[in-house]
């Protein structure tokens, strides 16, 4: 495999070889010295179209504990702003001899579409409402972490499922490895195909909660979202947000997770996201070992 450009595509069998190597990875990681000399001969530019702390920070790092050499590419302050389009941007960039490109863009299928015309290995590091593969990826060796395994998990994903890639990346990798999904929120924040995904489709969040082992919680997208949809922030926060009342009145204790940025108070409250259901920072920790996995597999190729 040369790219990852979304976890549609890939086997259980690819998934499980990406968490054998990054549990390797978070040994290293672990260690004092903290770096290993894989990529040492590689160049990765991560080209980010849209905005992102855990995603691009966790990438560059990753690329730095593998030693590759990293050059950072944010459209907001770059000549695309000029009228530059994505493919000449890619091709200078592959022109300073850089091998592989980290990329997040606001349009579904972008990393699919540079696919088809350069040679350099691509990973998605999120492309507008379609795919987050290293997301899904990170969110199910957490959940391995924190459970022993994720087949055989009741896993519900609560929130604005319809402008969520987290959530369809979440889908595909949690079905390929055995779990069962579940999706809940609002019906106007649900797509209309969900059912054709082999989903549990539950409009109860504490039917949802009361359902599940872990709950990925997720953000209302108010930057996706081209009219306005009910229900409000202070609506969906009364109706769907999830507090720690709300999780120590189930009759067991369950996994609360979120891929972050938190919008405090709308989706979680903060004694819930502080709470000792919450795997939200490891998580993030996991981020990295999952990254350097990935970019260590694509280069072999
Ligand atoms: N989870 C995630 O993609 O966060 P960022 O947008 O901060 O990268």
């Amino acid at each position: 495999v040369k790219h990852l450009l979304g976890i549609k595509g890939l086997t259980r069998a690819d998934i499980e070889l990406i968490f054998e190597t990054a549990d390797t990875f978070k040994e290293v990681l672990n260690r004092p010295i903290k770096k290993v000399p894989s990529l040492r001969d590689i160049t990765v530019a991560n080209v980010f179209f849209e905005n992102s702390t855990r995603t691009r920070l966790s990438f560059e790092l990753a690329q730095k504990r593998l030693s590759a050499d990293v050059i950072n590419f944010s459209s907001s302050s770059s000549s695309v702003k000029k009228g530059e389009t994505l493919l000449d941007t890619v091709n200078n960039i592959l022109a300073m001899k850089v091998d592989m490109i980290v990329m997040r863009h606001s349009s579904p299928g972008s990393p699919h579409f540079l696919a088809k015309h350069i040679k350099a290995n691509i990973v998605n590091a999120g492309d507008g409402t379609h795919e987050h593969p290293t997301q899904a990826l990170l969110d199910a060796f957490s959940i391995r972490e924190e459970h022993g395994e994720v087949a055989g998990k009741k896993v519900a994903i609560i929130g604005d499922i319809l402008h969520s890639r987290v959530a369809l990346s979440n889908i595909f990798a949690l079905q390929l490895l055995g779990a069962e999904v579940m999706v809940c929120g609002p019906i106007t924040l649900l797509p209309k195909y969900i059912k054709e995904l082999g989903v549990k489709v539950e409009l109860d969040v504490r039917k949802a909660l009361q359902w599940c082992d872990v709950a990925n919680v997720l953000r209302i997208q108010l930057e996706r979202q081209q009219i306005k949809y009910f229900p409000s922030l202070r609506e969906y926060s009364l109706y769907y947000g999830i507090n720690k009342k709300l999780l120590d009145s189930l009759d067991k204790k369950i996994t609360v997770m979120h891929p972050g940025p938190i919008n405090r108070g709308v989706e979680l409250s903060s004694d819930a996201a502080d709470s000792d259901h919450s795997i939200i920072l490891n998580q993030v920790e996991n981020g990295v070992a999952i990254r350097m996995a990935v970019m260590y597999l694509l280069a072999q190729n």
